[in-house]
């Protein structure tokens, strides 16, 4: 039986009562909730704009369709994500173009950016990978410089930070050109499922606007609230990309709780990392000195004599929940075709995080003893003969 499981929503009456709300007010869809949690958003990361879609999928869809990406096109981007990313660029016919993550991280590295890109490189996606973020500064400076717009692939990320020209700012300001979020229950705050997206540009948040909701040229709260009759129209092909009224009140008390998610987060990911300073044992995760992150996820590098498979089955046999680490799009199945992504460099470390590496649990309502039984079922495991596959 799990007795510590990897990720836990936090949710209670107050989501349940704003749901309520929503329920009797007799608007459920995209409305009045969705169109404040956009501001309270907005003003929490310190965006212009904020348009929240249904998850971070179809925000990057949008994200990249409002850049221009088409059929033919390359953009850059890590195969070390969750899929998603991946498959939004080939939703818009494009090609991913697949860079290595940092030997000491999990983020792209800026350094395999430039010797990737070709003539068809319409944008980058950089990932904020568990909520870290990524180098920023020097994505946007070669983004800048070369003239390709860069989208960051917040999903993890809500409530992490970046020390930007000397102040601590929220990721989703946005530092690049478009900055995506999700509300997955595995993140930090949850809409059940969800998304937003980020940006300082007024004709990118139009599009987003339009369409996710069909291109209609009038939308249901306006229609819905005029003394004439009005006929809509489709002008271009859209998407129903909508967040519900039901889902944007539960991100509003979500948002209201994130800072204090966040501070637990934080102590939690400290503690693990002063205890799990211990001869051979796993590495933590570091953070640099530009980031603050949510640490939507704690992922530990595993000792080289350790098994992935091993170590989390002896922890699960112990009532202890865990994952391994990202995966790698370009090695699964749904990207086996030769034409379906272009490797750029090696994806060396990409590999070698998914395979050497395993998420601890981490939850806002994880008492300290529970890390401290973590920790010592993981130097247990350690001192264990037969997990030692070397
Ligand atoms: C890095 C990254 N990008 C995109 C997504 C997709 O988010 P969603 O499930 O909201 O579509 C996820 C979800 O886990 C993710 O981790």
């Amino acid at each position: 039986m799990i007795q510590i499981p990897v990720a836990k929503p936090v949710l209670d009456e107050q989501e349940v009562e704003a749901v309520r709300r929503v329920i009797l007010s007799g608007w459920v869809t995209q409305g009045p909730e969705v169109a404040a949690f956009e501001q309270e958003f907005a003003d929490f990361v310190g965006a212009s704009h904020a348009c929240a879609v249904s998850n971070c999928t179809t925000a990057l869809h949008l994200a990249l369709l409002a850049i221009g990406v088409t059929a033919g096109d390359e953009v850059i981007t890590v195969s070390h994500s969750f899929i998603a990313t991946a498959n939004a660029i080939r939703y818009c016919g494009a090609t991913p173009v697949f860079v290595d993550v940092e030997a000491d991280g999990f983020n792209i590295d800026p350094d395999e950016i430039e010797a990737a890109i070709s003539p068809r490189t319409k944008a980058i996606i950089c990932v904020h990978q568990l909520g870290m973020p990524c180098d920023l500064h020097r994505i946007v400076e070669i983004g800048t410089r070369l003239s390709i717009p860069v989208i960051e692939d917040a999903a993890c990320a809500t409530g992490s930070e970046i020390l930007w020209k000397g102040r601590w700012e929220k990721i989703g300001k946005p530092h690049g050109d478009i900055a995506c979020f999700s509300f997955h229950p595995r993140k930090v705050v949850t809409t059940g499922d969800g998304g937003m997206l980020t940006t300082s540009n007024p004709e990118y948040d139009r599009k987003f606007r339009l369409w996710r909701q069909h291109s209609m040229s009038v939308n249901d709260t306006v229609r819905h609230g005029s003394k004439q009759v009005i006929y809509e129209s489709y002008p271009e092909l859209g998407f129903n990309y909508r967040m519900t009224d039901m889902q944007a009140a539960v991100g509003r008390v979500q948002l209201k709780r994130l800072p204090d998610l966040v501070a637990r987060r934080r102590a939690l990911a400290e503690l693990y990392s002063k205890q799990l300073v211990f001869a051979a044992g796993p590495r933590p995760p570091v953070e640099p000195s530009f980031a603050r992150s949510n640490w939507q996820s704690y992922c530990v590098a595993l000792p080289d004599k350790w098994g992935q498979r091993d170590i989390m089955q002896g922890l699960l046999d112990r009532g202890i929940s865990t994952r391994r680490g990202i995966m790698n799009s370009h090695l699964e199945p749904a990207y086996a075709e030769h034409n379906s992504h272009r490797v750029a460099g090696t994806l060396k470390n990409s590999i070698t995080a998914q395979n050497k590496t395993i998420i601890l649990p981490l939850f806002s309502q994880m008492t300290n003893d529970e890390i401290e039984i973590v920790v010592s079922a993981i130097k247990s495991e350690l001192v264990t003969p037969e997990l030692a596959i070397a």
